[in-house]
């Protein structure tokens, strides 16, 4: 059992909602704007699919995956949801491990996958404790994830990062997105403050944790320097070929405090435009 943690709230709330709705369509009008924040009465689980797809191509082009076979790779993607990249991934690797802490969302994947996706490739992976990944030491080719790292309490994203080092297979691929600190945080991270004690509320926590501004508000948990993941890296022991830190090009010098070397690679930065100002992505190649 999960423990009782304000950040799982919203995830468990909107899984609930999904639960209650027989229909795909019907589910990401009323839950998608977790994941891609779109509204509308007019979105489909296409539509929505769509928007996973462009992302999934675009990442796997800057990161460099075009250059690998992936149709002979595996990929983890660590907190799924619904599935609105996890489709694209099973038409371009040649098996998904999709994982999230919410069943419900999983549930939800692999009937988005089986729409828009190959299904035969997918399995689906609870991770029940916010942190711990039931997925072999060296068995996946590359874990991704995307949008979640900075959804969790800071523990768990940081055990999810050493989960995601143990199960990379050597010579493997590691793409974590994490979200750092920018000035409106001085705003920002007390309203989310606030917000998490709420959701814990039994009287108004669940009917708080379906309003999309509170939720917008609230499930900004979570900030990841660069230094205390890079030394999760080093603690590993894994051997690196590559440690690339990408991020949006008006900041600068992430890697101003962090060690020459890491894991027996030099860490570099790449600008990364598409990405979000507050957005870090830890790429690493395993030797
Ligand atoms: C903003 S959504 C992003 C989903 C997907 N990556 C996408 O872009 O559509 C964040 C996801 O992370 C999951 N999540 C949050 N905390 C998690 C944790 N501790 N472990 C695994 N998944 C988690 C949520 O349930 C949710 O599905």
């Amino acid at each position: 059992m999960a423990r009782r943690r304000a950040q799982l709230v919203p995830w468990r709330v909107a899984g609930g909602v999904a639960d209650e709705h027989a229909n795909a369509d019907a589910v990401v009008r009323e839950t998608g704007w977790v994941f891609n924040n779109e509204t509308g009465d007019d979105l489909t689980l296409s539509d929505f699919v769509m928007s996973g797809n462009k992302e999934v191509n675009a990442y796997m082009r800057v990161f460099g995956m075009n250059d690998l076979d992936t149709n002979s790779l595996s990929i983890l993607e660590i907190g799924s949801g619904i599935g609105r990249m996890t489709s694209r991934f099973t038409k371009r690797f040649a098996s998904v491990i999709a994982a999230d802490v919410d069943a419900a969302f999983l549930e939800r994947c692999r009937e988005t996958v089986a729409r828009h996706g190959e299904p035969d490739k997918l399995r689906t992976v609870h991770v029940a404790d916010g942190h711990s990944i039931g997925v072999p030491s060296d068995s996946v080719d590359a874990v991704f994830s995307y949008i979640t790292l900075q959804h969790c309490a800071h523990e768990d994203a940081l055990q999810l990062t050493s989960e995601a080092l143990r199960i990379v297979k050597p010579g493997g691929t590691v793409m974590l997105n994490y979200r750092t600190w920018v000035p409106a945080d001085v705003v920002l991270q007390p309203a989310g403050t606030l917000v998490r004690a709420l959701w814990k509320t039994k009287l108004v926590g669940p009917r708080i944790a379906r309003q999309r501004w509170a939720t917008r508000l609230g499930w900004q948990a979570n900030r990841v320097a660069v230094d205390e993941v890079l030394s999760l890296v080093s603690q590993s022991g894994r051997s690196c070929r590559e440690v690339l830190v990408f991020h949006n090009p008006s900041r600068r010098n992430l890697l101003a405090s962090s060690p020459a070397t890491v894991g027996g690679a030099r860490p570099e930065e790449r600008p990364l435009p598409r990405a979000n100002k507050s957005h870090w992505w830890l790429i690493l190649r395993l030797s």
